[in-house]
């Protein structure tokens, strides 16, 4: 109930106006959050980056214009070149939402996302790193694939996000469980019907452990995106059988969660990658990370209160 309330309100100009208002909530976000600006995002990356890898999301999605989607591709550009002048671009890649560049246009919003999206893989590729898709909710799935397949024919290590509440996904990992991919697996962040979404906490997970296993065992690059100690512990044991080496696939969490078990992998020798979000437009990130933990809300609500 809670979950979904939150997930309605994430898409809400009305709560997204109190929320953006309230004095207080800052101090909030910056948990999960690592700057309003690249500027400030960088010395972040700059600390994470002694043991951990990154993957940058310049925040933002649902743009209602072309215009908004080419400042987003402009971000993205602006932000492959700090990485490269920092000589950061080993360590870290970038992570893009469809909907920021345009896909949700009425008029040809799947041509321009591609072409931005081109822009933007062109500019990773420039300076040696990659990209990869964020996966946002179920209407947009196949059109992400379709543009990441055409993607992939220009760059090869374009990355792609499946979430395995969506029945679909065990497919969709076969289907990318090829030599050169990039699967970054979560669980997955938005309010979905159960005609095409596991609802059920153990049914996602049990469909999280059956996709790791087929991406574990395919020629692909997994990338664990979860901080379920659980999935990670199963990942470890899937990717030993599989016969894998500690630097074919890696583990992922989201800045601002689990930051110890992040330094704790890392220091064992496992790749962990840390997605860090930054900019000005952080609401509905925000409002799924606090969708996904009830405690979280609590201390949004005591800020929220003064207290
Ligand atoms: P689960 O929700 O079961 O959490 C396990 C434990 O982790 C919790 O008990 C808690 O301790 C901790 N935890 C999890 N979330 C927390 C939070 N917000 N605050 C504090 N503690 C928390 N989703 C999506 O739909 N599309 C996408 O493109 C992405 N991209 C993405 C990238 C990366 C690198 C990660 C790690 C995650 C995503 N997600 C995502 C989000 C993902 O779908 C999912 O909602 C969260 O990762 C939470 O799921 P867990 O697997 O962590 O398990």
């Amino acid at each position: 109930m809670l979950r979904t309330a939150l997930l309605l309100a994430a898409r809400s100009d009305r709560c997204r106006a109190f929320v953006e208002r309230a004095p207080l909530t800052r101090g909030v976000v910056t948990r999960f959050v690592a700057g309003a600006t690249l500027e400030e995002a960088l010395p972040v990356v700059r600390r994470l980056t002694t043991d951990r890898l990154v993957t940058l999301d310049h925040l933002g999605e649902d743009v209602t214009d072309a215009d908004r989607a080419a400042d987003t591709v402009d971000a993205y550009v602006r932000l492959l070149a700090a990485l490269d002048l920092h000589g950061l671009t080993e360590r870290a890649e970038v992570s893009v939402k469809l909907s920021a560049l345009g896909q949700a246009l009425p008029v040809d919003g799947q041509r321009i996302a591609l072409d931005n999206a081109r822009r933007v893989c062109a500019a990773a590729d420039a300076v040696g790193t990659t990209v990869t898709l964020d996966m946002e909710d179920h209407t947009t799935t196949d059109s992400t694939l379709e543009i990441l397949r055409e993607l992939r024919a220009d760059f090869p290590g374009t990355g792609a996000v499946l979430q395995a509440y969506l029945r679909r996904t065990e497919a969709d990992c076969r289907d990318l469980a090829v030599p050169g991919s990039r699967v970054r697996l979560c669980k997955g962040a938005y309010d979905e019907p159960a005609s095409v979404a596991y609802r059920d906490r153990g049914e996602v997970d049990r469909s999280y452990v059956r996709c790791l296993r087929v991406l574990m065992d395919g020629p692909g690059y997994p990338m664990v995106a979860s901080h379920d100690p659980r999935m990670i512990r199963i990942a470890a044991h899937l990717a030993g059988a599989a016969g894998r080496d500690a630097d074919s696939y890696e583990y992922q969490m989201l800045y601002g969660v689990r930051a110890d078990a992040q330094a704790g992998l890392a220091a064992r020798g496992h790749r962990v990658r840390v997605y860090v979000p930054y900019g000005g437009q952080w609401y509905g990130y925000f409002m799924r990370r606090l969708a996904e933990r009830p405690a979280n809300v609590a201390f949004l609500a005591r800020a929220l209160a003064g207290g």
